[in-house]
């Protein structure tokens, strides 16, 4: 009866025919339960023999079974590893790449020109305050300029005081990083701040969220000479050819004295520069504000403008974007539709 349950034992395939055997022998009604059980019957001097014998029975199965056990599990162990090996020659799955968006490939192009030409970045808060925006800029409370910002002021804030520090709006261009620089660098100084700047008007070349970058220059004898250079080799480099020129045109904002615009113009089939009266945006192309700082502005930010000069320019980083890669639509550079941006965006 052993040798055919230890046969029947190691002949078990899966753990549920195993089961079975364990049952047959050692479950209640099993043979070697049934000969436990003739013990009570028997005689003390036979179960001094039967005993040892049958409890020894008992013992060969479990181990037999034991080891059955172990080697069925080992043996599925085996299989799962074989079923679910790695192909480490497969190609891995393509991870989606996101791309580099316009804006933040200008910016990056723009910061490289500059740190060229020995300008560092620097930065200002979005959430600004009147006096940083406007009033230190020589824009007074009732100064006709700030009309033009479409200013989006922070309500509840109690009695409207005019160029009061605490009076917070969303800046609306990248001026105000002048008098922060200028307060907390000193000069001389030569600093770019690019950032997003915010104004309540929205059409195909306006959205109410935009980027600029201010770039600002403080020293001892600064002239207009520097800035028309500045600008010249800038342009060039970032629109990546010589074959432009800048045509300045006088201008006016507050914190310049004088101020200038500046357009760029492409050579034409005729050999010249730019078109003359023409609408259609290619002969010029108005691409920036600038000017002498004004010394009131200087004088705002703490520092001596008999001693210090300096020019300043602002730029729309998505313009130029645009006009350099020749996107139709601004309000789309916002939009974060896939295909746009897989179309327009910059391989990381
Ligand atoms: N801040 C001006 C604007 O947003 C641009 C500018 C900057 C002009 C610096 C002159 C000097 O329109």
């Amino acid at each position: 009866r052993l040798d055919e349950a230890l046969a029947a034992i190691a002949a078990a395939e899966t753990s549920e025919a195993l089961e079975a055997q364990r049952v047959a022998a050692l479950g209640k009604s099993g043979w070697v339960s049934a000969l436990l059980k003739t013990l009570g019957q028997m005689s003390p001097d036979q179960r001094q023999v039967e005993g040892p014998r049958i409890q020894g029975l008992r013992t060969e199965v479990s181990a037999a079974i034991e080891k059955r056990k172990a080697a069925i599990e080992a043996a599925a162990l085996e299989a799962q590893l074989a079923r679910e090996v790695l192909d480490l020659t497969l190609p891995a799955p393509q991870a989606p790449k996101g791309s580099i968006h316009p804006v933040s490939q200008v910016m990056d192009e723009l910061a490289e020109i500059f740190a060229d030409m020995g300008f560092s970045v620097a930065s200002g808060p979005e959430i600004e305050d009147d006096w940083h925006n406007f009033t230190a800029l020589n824009m007074p409370e009732s100064h006709p300029a700030r009309a033009m910002h479409d200013t989006f002021y922070f309500p509840d804030q109690g009695p409207v005081v005019a160029g009061s520090p605490t009076r917070m709006l969303l800046r609306t261009h990248t001026s105000p990083v002048q008098i922060r620089s200028m307060v907390e660098q000193g000069a001389p100084l030569r600093i770019i701040a690019p950032g997003r700047v915010y104004r309540s008007d929205s059409d195909a070349t306006h959205t109410p969220m935009f980027h600029q970058i201010e770039g600002l220059v403080i020293d001892e004898g600064i002239h207009l000479g520097h800035l028309k250079w500045t600008l010249e080799t800038f342009l060039k480099a970032f629109f990546e050819t010589d074959d432009i020129v800048l045509r300045l045109r006088p201008s006016y904002f507050p914190f310049t004295e004088p101020s200038v615009e500046v357009d760029v113009g492409y050579r034409l089939a005729d050999g010249g520069f730019g078109g003359s009266g023409d609408d259609d945006g290619h002969g010029w192309m108005e691409v920036l504000g600038s000017g002498m700082v004004n010394r009131r502005v200087i004088e705002f930010a703490g520092l001596d403008p008999d001693r210090w000069q300096g020019f300043a320019f602002g730029t729309g980083v998505d313009r130029l974007a645009k006009l350099k890669y020749g996107m139709d639509d601004l309000r789309a550079f916002f939009d974060g539709d896939v295909r746009w941006l897989e179309h327009y965006g910059f391989d990381p």
